[in-house]
């Protein structure tokens, strides 16, 4: 007889926690079509030791103490680190304390963790990537055989417009563009979940609610993280008043419900060079283009999604 539920889908995540990370870790650990076989922490919001404190803390109220993470870059490829603690508040959790986890990462580098993992695994991986990609491109460039085993990446990151860290580049591809540049040119599948579908789904006063009268530790946490969220912090009007922007948990939610999605496939690239530009993704929506010599592959890029059901997805599971 035919199972009722499609297997789950195997995936890793890799993560800079962060209030949005915190969010996408309990959806991702709670929905039963996700299967986590990993988790991976880069420097980004906060630094790499903060990142591992805080994603081994959301686990443990999650229940899923049993996901291996492990510590990965401690930096981007090229340059010094530049967190958003600005945002995401001093432990990058809006200065939330969890409780004591009691865990350690595992003992090898989070590169290591994600080639084992790969590697170990009886079928391809999906990497759910929401932190600046330097453990990616590093998996990437010291494993190039790892590819065969990733059924996809799909990233938060960049933007078909405007940027949030600056006028044109978002803050995973900003703090890391030659890393962001490895992975949208190594020919792995790849979506991407840019700033559009990032606040454009978000949770209303009413959604917060729900999670917070729930029984559950992972519901509560949820609701306080969102609440912190409403305050507006570094959204530059982009989230409705008294709303708050799923932010990476919305791409957790593409990998559950794809349906949610409206998805282009255009060239994407990255902006290298120094000045004002720098971390701009530069996504090609013309047709026919022009002049093509050098185009960059197409990757997907996530052009809208379907607010109310990414929401009750989100609430639905976790409440
Ligand atoms: C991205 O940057 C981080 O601050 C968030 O966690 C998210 O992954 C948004 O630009
Ligand atoms: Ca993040």
């Amino acid at each position: 007889m035919n199972s009722p539920h499609p297997p789950p889908v195997p995936v890793v995540l890799d993560v800079d926690t962060g209030v949005d990370d915190a969010l996408a870790l309990l959806l991702a650990a709670t929905h039963p079509a996700l299967d986590i076989k990993a988790v991976t922490c880069a420097a980004g919001n906060v630094s790499l030791a903060q990142v591992v404190d805080n994603t081994l803390g959301v686990l443990a109220i999650a229940r899923r103490a049993d996901v291996p993470v492990g510590a990965g870059a401690e930096g981007p490829l090229v340059g010094r680190p530049r967190d958003a603690s600005h945002i995401h508040g001093a432990n990058g959790l809006g200065d939330i304390t969890l409780p004591a986890h009691g865990r350690a990462p595992v003992a090898v580098h989070a590169v290591e963790l994600l080639r084992q993992t790969l590697e170990e695994s009886s079928e391809p991986l999906t990497i759910i990537a929401l932190a600046p990609l330097t453990n990616i491109a590093l998996l990437l460039r010291m494993y190039p055989s790892s590819r065969e085993k990733i059924a996809r990446i799909v990233f938060m990151g960049g933007a078909i417009g405007t940027g949030n860290i600056t006028a044109v580049a978002e803050f995973n591809v900003w703090a890391d563009p030659e890393a962001a540049a490895v992975v949208l040119d190594s020919g792995v599948p790849t979506l991407m979940y840019g700033l559009e579908p990032f606040y454009a789904a978000t949770c209303d006063q009413d959604a917060i609610d729900a999670l917070a009268a729930s029984s559950q530790p992972a519901a509560h946490l949820a609701a306080a993280l969102l609440g912190y969220l409403t305050a507006g912090r570094g959204e530059e009007g982009r989230v409705p008043g008294g709303h708050a922007p799923l932010g990476d948990a919305g791409t957790v939610c593409a990998v559950i419900d794809p349906t949610i999605l409206t998805v282009v496939d255009a060239p994407v690239d990255v902006a290298l060079a120094p000045g004002r530009t720098r971390g701009q993704t530069i996504v090609d929506l013309r047709r026919s283009p022009v002049g093509t010599a050098g185009t960059p592959a197409s990757v997907g890029v996530v052009a809208a999604v379907d607010v109310a059901r990414c929401r009750d997805l989100f609430v639905g599971t976790l409440s």
